[in-house]
């Protein structure tokens, strides 16, 4: 099965503390698991570098979520 991965690099929104953003990001972590999604994320608190792989139907259901965040 091809596998499709996406990487990306984005800033944590005004008036969302750094702790708040990277809970976020990690809580999704079992939607990514149900969707057969694996990778990656970074964060200096301020930063995000996240790379994810996966089928491309739950590549792109992940990658939906995160443009919607
Ligand atoms: C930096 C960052 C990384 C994210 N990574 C993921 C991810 O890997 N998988 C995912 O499903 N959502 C990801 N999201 C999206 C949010 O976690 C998601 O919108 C949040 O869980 C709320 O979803 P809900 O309103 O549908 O419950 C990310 C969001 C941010 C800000």
């Amino acid at each position: 099965m091809p596998l499709r991965a996406v990487v990306y690099t984005s800033e944590r929104s005004e008036g969302v503390t750094g702790e708040q953003a990277f809970r976020l990001a990690a809580d999704a972590e079992r939607f990514n698991r149900l969707a057969g999604v694996t990778g990656v994320l970074l964060s200096d608190g301020q930063r995000f570098l996240q790379y994810f792989e996966g089928p491309e139907d739950g590549v792109s259901a992940v990658y939906a979520r995160v443009q919607a965040s």
